[in-house]
């Protein structure tokens, strides 16, 4: 069962951003997959370590066009990606250290806030990026 579809609601109209979200929304629904089937530690922290990977490159391709580009928004936009990383960075090492329960409210953390950014913080640079020529 999957957490979470793609719509186009969350569509930011530049098809290489929104196919790294898609990846990232299939990646979401396979961490709940694993949770919910009880996936064991070492597994888990493979799968957290190839989401974060992923997660990096896709914050790195959006940072590459704001600074490219001189995104106004720049600083405020990496400002909640390098707080989303602290973030899981603090969800795995609490993991690693037995001080954390991975579960349903961390996978409806993740969720939400991929959800709201793009939604909210990604959709902004749309009209911005679209003009550069970004597809
Ligand atoms: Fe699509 Fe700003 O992350």
């Amino acid at each position: 069962m999957n957490i979470i579809n793609w719509n186009d609601s969350l569509s930011v109209k530049i098809k290489s951003i929104d196919d790294q979200h898609k990846i990232l929304i299939d990646m979401i629904n396979s961490f709940y997959d694993k949770i919910t089937k009880n996936e064991g530690k070492e597994g888990m922290l493979t799968f957290i370590d190839g989401l974060k990977k992923y997660v990096l490159l896709h914050f790195s391709t959006e940072e590459k066009y704001f600074k490219q580009f001189n995104y106004p928004a720049y600083e405020a936009h990496k400002k909640e990606h390098d707080k989303f990383i602290a973030q899981v960075n603090d969800f795995e090492t609490r993991y690693k250290n037995g001080k954390l329960i991975l579960s349903v409210e961390i996978t409806n953390f993740i969720k939400d806030w991929i959800t709201n950014h793009i939604m909210g913080i990604d959709k902004k640079y749309s009209d911005f990026l679209i003009q550069k020529g970004i597809k």
